[in-house]
């Protein structure tokens, strides 16, 4: 794509979909940037854990940018429902499950060479192993890894994050938490390799 000459003879970069990714970043750290650190913060958790699963480098370039913008579609999400403290309604609830569906289809319209295999894993990041998630039901490896990957280390970091209504959960209590899960919304294989990650081990694979 050529650059665009300004009339002082400058060149502008060309326009293309690396811009549109870096729009939506900007667009989400003014709509909410707990939300925005939250998702760099799992944006390196989830590459830490593509790597002990021996993702390839493009499978792991899907997923770090799935992570980067999991929750972009909460920027469709009312202020009522996305800043509500504490337990939200049924009403609301319903609101902010359809954030996985915005921001696949936020992502899709980047217009990138990546953007359907990306937004695929944004659409599946709140399944559940037992298929009680959203926004499909999805059960067990019908679910795509690195989604499952997504739900482990935002559901980690989310517990474990300061929030203006309630201080950060202990790392033990966040991993009993995990570990109750297991089989229920976390992959118990993937739970497995978390504690290695959080360990400094080695792979179990
Ligand atoms: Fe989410």
């Amino acid at each position: 794509m050529q650059s665009i000459s300004t009339p002082v003879g400058l060149s502008l970069p060309p326009s293309d979909s690396s811009c549109a990714i870096d729009v939506l970043a900007a667009a989400l750290d003014q709509r909410d940037s707990y939300t925005d650190h939250h998702c760099d913060r799992v944006s390196q958790l989830a590459l830490a854990m593509g790597q002990r699963c021996d993702l390839d480098e493009s499978r792991l370039n899907h997923l770090v940018l799935a992570a980067r913008f999991h929750d972009v579609g909460k920027i469709g999400i009312r202020d009522d429902v996305l800043l509500h403290p504490g337990k939200l309604d049924d009403t609301k609830m319903a609101a902010m499950r359809s954030h996985p569906e915005r921001g696949a289809r936020l992502f899709a319209a980047t217009g990138r060479s990546d953007a359907l295999a990306v937004a695929k894993l944004i659409r599946h990041h709140h399944e559940a192993w037992n298929g009680s998630g959203y926004p499909h039901g999805l059960q067990g490896e019908e679910i795509p890894l690195e989604s499952r990957i997504l739900t482990l280390v935002d559901g980690y970091d989310a517990m474990t994050s300061q929030r203006p209504y309630r201080g950060p959960m202990s790392t033990q209590r966040s991993i009993e938490i995990l570990a109750s899960e297991c089989g229920k919304l976390i992959d118990p294989r993937l739970f497995g390799e978390f504690m290695g990650l959080l360990r400094g081990g080695s792979s179990a694979a």
